[in-house]
């Protein structure tokens, strides 16, 4: 099917939730995507952090293939071989005690603020005062069910579905302040995503995380932390709090874990673990045979690539400050590992320069308006980054203005403020 037939049958079938971009890709290798008329593309978006071992990864390739010719479902009623191995894997790199599988990051989320609720409720028996509300964080995003809105920071998100779900209040993201103030025995969790991804890429402040985590403990309350965007290898370490000295006692990821198929998982500490019974919470599809044998050589791979992210994201961080010094347009460079952004000066802009990126064939994506986002698959090679780094430089010197050298101070004073551990 062409390009235009497909967009013509869905502007009249699907739901308009996309403004997608006029391409129809047929098929990925590595680091590359191929359109229908043969035209090759780098990918530095992964599929928004999914395909993180890149496209087609003969690992990946090979664990589908024999797992599809095995078992593909199999219902949580009964035993499969893959969910604990799994489970022991993830556990092992994150620190916690135990896992529950679902099917994306929204569900994963869901899962952890019910989590929190049923904790709060099992420590509440003796008749203590009820722990109930949550803090989530302005300008963060956890996904499109209800309980992800409810506690998504970004009004417009919300705006069309209120009312949402209640007993939920927005702290100022990194205003130490503003959580103490907002901190009481009546909050049962403080969520968190560690780096904010759809935010524009904003990493929380050690000190921030490290009063969340004493104020939650002295409580008796929890810390839940969202990875799905920028855990399970992504910035360099397993998860993105193992760069602060932090243990949550929730954490969701989803994203990367089976490389394209849909899977996604609340680990949490035994302690916590103790408020889930048979019946309250699960999923007809969460944690499939399929899914988990993907995610388990997904996992083998990532440890492996570790090192490489950190080396490949300072390459990276680094080029994209060198431009920064060039261009006028830039506000701000920030990130960790392979989760990198360069913040400009306009929407306009951002969108201009993410267009041309792509008539080049490179595929970024453009965040929070500003916000140029970067979230390449681990294989990448620095000749890779070397080549989105010359396109962008173009696309700047074409679309705004080259900068003097000598305006630098404000800027580097932000970034102060988003450096983390
Ligand atoms: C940090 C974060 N949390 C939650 C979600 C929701 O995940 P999903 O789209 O798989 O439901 C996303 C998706 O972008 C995300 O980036």
């Amino acid at each position: 099917m062409s390009l235009a037939s497909v967009s013509r049958m869905e502007a009249k079938l699907l739901l308009s939730t996309y403004e997608r971009q006029p391409i129809l890709f047929v098929r990925g290798r590595g680091v590359c995507l191929w359109d229908s008329r043969g035209q090759r593309y780098l990918d530095f978006l992964s599929g928004i952090g999914v395909n993180a071992l890149g496209h087609n990864h003969p690992a990946i390739q090979a664990a589908i293939k024999r797992q599809a010719g095995r078992l593909l479902h199999v219902s949580n009623l009964f035993f499969h071989e893959y969910q604990a191995e799994l489970a022991r894997l993830l556990t092992e790199i994150s620190g916690l005690d135990r896992a529950f599988f679902c099917n994306s990051g929204t569900e994963a989320w869901e899962g952890a603020l019910k989590l929190a609720r049923a904790f709060a409720q099992m420590n509440n028996r003796n008749g203590s005062k009820a722990k109930w509300r949550i803090l989530a964080m302005d300008n963060s995003f956890h996904g499109r069910t209800f309980g992800a809105l409810a506690t998504t920071g970004q009004p417009k998100y919300r705006a069309p579905f209120v009312p949402l779900v209640p007993g939920v209040t927005f702290v100022k993201f990194n205003d130490l302040d503003d959580l103490r103030c907002k901190f009481d025995s009546s909050v049962c969790a403080v969520c968190i995503e560690t780096i904010q991804g759809e935010g524009g890429i904003c990493p929380v402040n050690k000190e921030f995380l490290e009063l969340a985590s004493r104020l939650t403990k002295q409580s008796g309350a929890l810390l839940v932390l969202d990875e799905i965007q920028c855990g399970l290898g992504r910035t360099g370490r397993h998860f993105a709090y193992q760069h602060y000295a932090v243990l949550p006692d929730v954490v969701t990821v989803a994203k990367p874990l089976a490389c394209g198929l849909p899977l996604g998982a609340i680990l949490t500490t035994e302690r916590v673990a103790k408020c889930m019974h048979p019946g309250m919470h699960g999923t007809t599809f969460g944690g499939g045979p399929l899914a988990c044998a993907v995610a388990i050589a997904f996992l083998r791979e990532e440890k492996r690539l570790l090192k490489h992210v950190r080396a490949l994201g300072e390459y990276f961080h680094t080029a994209l400050e060198a431009l920064d010094k060039r261009h006028k347009a830039i506000q701000d460079v920030r990130g960790v590992g392979l989760m990198q952004a360069v913040e400009l000066d306009s929407a306009e802009l951002a969108k201009t320069v993410t267009k041309e990126l792509l008539q080049q064939g490179i595929i970024i994506n453009r965040t929070h308006e500003t916000v140029l986002r970067f979230l390449p698959p681990y294989v990448i090679g620095k000749k890779h980054v070397d080549q989105v780094i010359k396109a962008l430089d173009a696309a700047l010197h074409k679309n705004a203005e080259s900068k003097d050298r000598t305006e630098k101070t404000g800027r580097a004073r932000r970034k102060e403020v988003h450096a983390h551990a």
